[in-house]
């Protein structure tokens, strides 16, 4: 009997709870929800994009200044001549840069590599320009005397050279054409070290005569692609 007697006091007390729990968990629903706890939110990192073009709007600034001084330059100066050739010399100062990407991760373990494309495309961009202010400020795009300029000044064939290579080099510049071409894209991307042979000849000739920072520049290029094919070390 005592049994009996327990289990069905055992039974009421479990029901006694159980609408406990249901009258607290109606409760609980009606509550209005608690906002989430704040969490400082995380700190995304550009994407290697858009690193790479900031980079790239950054080292615009010289361009900039120069195409600024074409209609600012001090009177007297020849600003358009002036203009033409710090582009060309920036636009071989980025090449070198590119160039000397592998040897300071061969010999000097700074990797840099991820900027590659983009000191490349500068040394481009600023090459373009270079024309650009040549054949339509320097020339009012008189085609005639750019021809004639090309056909009697021997440092320009080299120029036009290199700069065809640089076009190819940057149009096929994306991880897209990369994919695409495969092994091909490698052998036609060793065309920069043609193409700063072809300027470092550009520069030196565009002189009579032995200048001192032509050949400074042209031993750099040598000493650079020393670096990348001299030695053991022969894959990029
Ligand atoms: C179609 C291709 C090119 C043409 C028509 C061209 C034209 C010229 C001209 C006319 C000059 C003499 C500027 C002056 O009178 O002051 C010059 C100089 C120069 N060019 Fe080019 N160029 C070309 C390509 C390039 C490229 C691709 C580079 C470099 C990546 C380059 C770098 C230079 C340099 C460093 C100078 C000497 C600048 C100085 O006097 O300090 N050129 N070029």
């Amino acid at each position: 009997m005592r049994n009996v007697r327990g289990v069905c006091d055992d039974y009421l007390h479990n029901a006694e709870s159980e609408k406990q729990v249901s009258h607290i968990a109606e409760r609980s629903m009606n509550m209005p929800e608690r906002p989430p706890p704040l969490r400082p939110r995380p700190v995304r990192a550009a994407s290697p994009l858009a690193r790479e073009f900031l980079l790239y709007c950054f080292l615009l600034v010289p361009l900039a200044s120069e195409l600024w001084m074409l209609p600012n330059g001090t009177p007297g100066d020849n600003p358009v001549k002036q203009v033409e050739a710090d582009l060309g010399l920036w636009a071989f100062r980025f090449l070198l840069m590119t160039l000397a990407i592998t040897p300071l991760r061969r010999y000097g373990r700074i990797n840099l590599v991820r900027w590659r494309r983009v000191l490349g495309l500068l040394a481009f961009t600023y090459a373009f320009f270079h024309v650009f202010v040549f054949i339509v400020i320097d020339k009012k795009l008189a085609m005639n005397v750019v021809l004639h300029a090309v056909l009697t000044k021997y440092f320009l064939p080299f120029g036009i050279m290199a700069f065809l290579i640089l076009m190819a080099l940057a149009a096929t510049s994306s991880r897209a054409s990369m994919r695409v071409l495969g092994r091909k894209w490698r052998v036609l991307h060793r065309g920069i070290y043609i193409a700063a042979c072809l300027v470092a000849v550009h520069y030196l000739l565009f002189f009579d005569g032995i200048r001192t920072e032509p050949v400074l520049y042209a031993a750099l290029t040598l000493g650079l692609l020393a670096a990348r094919f001299g030695g053991k070390h022969r894959q990029a």
